[in-house]
C-alpha cells in the first residue's frame, strides 16, 4: 500500500493490519508520556481545503505521537486564496521536503489526482474529498464496531450495520460500504429516495427508505448528518418533516436490540438527525470514535511511512 486513497483499496489482510496496529498503538494514549519515536525526523504535512475539527486534529495528534514534524496548512489563510493552484502548492511541498500529505480537499478525485501526479514522491493519505471517500473514517469506525461488537472478538463478518441519513453527499457512507463489505458485515443504507446517491443498486448493500422496519435487526446505526452545505436545492420539505421520518430519537432508539450501539461521525446536527438525549446516551460511542480516531491515524501514518520495515530491520 502506497497511498491511502480509497476504503476499497485495501484488501482484507490490509484493512485488518491497520485495525490490529491501531489497538496495539491505543495502549501508547494510556501511558503518562505519549510518544513513540518511530516517526522521529520524518514530516507529515496536513493540507486541509475545506473546514475540519476532527479530522485535522485527530492527523496532527496522530504524527506528533508518532514524533513526527507536522505542518498544518489550511487553505484559509495561505496563497490558495490568491489563486495557487493544488499542482504548485504540492510542489512547494515537494520542495520542503514532506514525507507523508494528508489531504482534504472539496473536489471529488483531489488526493487521487496529488497522488498519482509526479507532483510529490510521498505517499497521500486522503482525510475526504468531496462528496467521495474518507476512508480513515470508515477505518475508525470499523475499529469501534470491533471493539463493542461479538464481545471485542475483533471480527466483523455478518454484523448488521445501518448507516442512516444524507448518503448522497456523504463520503463517510461510501468509504464504509466498501471496507464494511471487505470485512464481511452486512450493510443496510436508510435514507429518502431524493438523499440516495444515484446508481446505489449496484453498492454492495442493501437499501431501505424506512427506518423503523431497518432498526429492530441490526448490532449498530450509524446516524450521518445532513450537509446543507452541499445542498443546492430542497432535498426534503422540512428540517421537522426530515427529523421525524428519519431521526434517531429515543422512542426509535428503543427498537434497537439492547446491546447495538449507535455511531457518528460528527459534526452533529442535534435535533435533526440525532436528539439530544440519544447523542449522550450511554449507547452512543461518539466520543469514543473520536479518540479511536487518533490510534487508526497512527496506524495509518506508521504502516505508509514505512516504521514497522525500519524496526523489524
Ligand atoms: C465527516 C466529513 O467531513 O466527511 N466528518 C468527519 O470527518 N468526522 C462527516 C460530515 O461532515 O458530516
Amino acid at each position: 500500500m502506497q497511498h491511502l486513497l480509497s476504503a476499497g483499496d485495501l484488501s482484507l489482510e490490509e484493512a485488518v493490519l491497520i485495525l490490529d496496529t491501531a489497538a496495539e498503538l491505543a495502549a501508547v494514549t494510556d501511558r503518562s508520556v505519549k510518544k513513540l519515536p518511530t516517526l522521529r525526523g520524518r514530516t507529515v504535512v496536513n493540507l486541509f481545503f475545506e473546514d475540519s475539527t476532527r479530522t485535522r486534529i485527530s492527523f496532527e495528534l496522530a504524527a506528533k505521537r508518532l514524533s513526527a514534524d507536522v505542518i498544518n496548512f489550511a487553505a484559509k489563510g495561505s496563497s490558495v486564496s490568491k489563486g495557487e493552484s493544488l499542482k504548485d502548492t504540492a510542489l512547494t511541498l515537494e520542495a520542503m521536503g514532506a514525507d507523508a500529505v494528508v489531504i482534504r480537499h472539496g473536489a471529488s478525485g483531489a488526493p487521487h489526482r496529488l497522488a498519482t501526479s509526479g507532483w510529490i514522491g510521498a505517499p497521500v493519505i486522503n482525510a475526504g474529498d468531496g462528496t467521495h471517500e474518507h476512508p480513515t473514517q470508515a477505518l475508525l469506525d470499523a475499529y469501534t464496531l470491533r471493539r463493542h461488537l461479538r464481545g471485542g472478538a475483533g471480527d466483523l463478518a455478518g454484523v448488521r450495520v445501518a448507516i442512516v441519513g444524507d448518503i448522497l453527499h456523504s463520503r463517510v457512507a461510501r468509504s464504509n460500504v466498501l471496507l464494511l463489505q471487505t470485512l464481511g458485515a452486512d450493510v443496510t443504507l436508510v435514507a429518502p429516495p431524493t438523499l440516495m446517491p444515484f446508481g446505489v443498486e449496484s453498492w454492495p448493500c442493501r437499501i431501505s427508505y424506512d427506518i423503523d422496519e431497518v432498526l429492530p435487526d441490526v448490532d449498530a446505526v450509524m446516524m450521518l448528518r445532513v450537509q446543507a452545505e452541499r445542498m443546492q436545492a430542497a432535498y426534503f420539505p422540512s428540517a421537522l418533516e426530515y427529523s421525524r421520518r428519519y431521526g434517531l430519537d429515543v422512542a426509535r432508539m428503543a427498537a434497537l436490540p439492547s446491546d447495538a450501539i449507535v455511531l457518528h461521525p460528527g459534526p452533529m446536527n442535534r435535533g435533526m438527525e440525532i436528539s439530544a438525549d440519544v447523542a449522550d446516551s450511554p449507547r452512543s460511542v461518539m466520543v469514543e470514535q473520536v479518540a479511536n480516531g487518533v490510534s487508526v491515524r497512527m496506524a495509518v501514518l506508521y504502516l505508509l511511512l514505512g516504521g514497522m520495515k525500519e524496526e523489524s530491520a
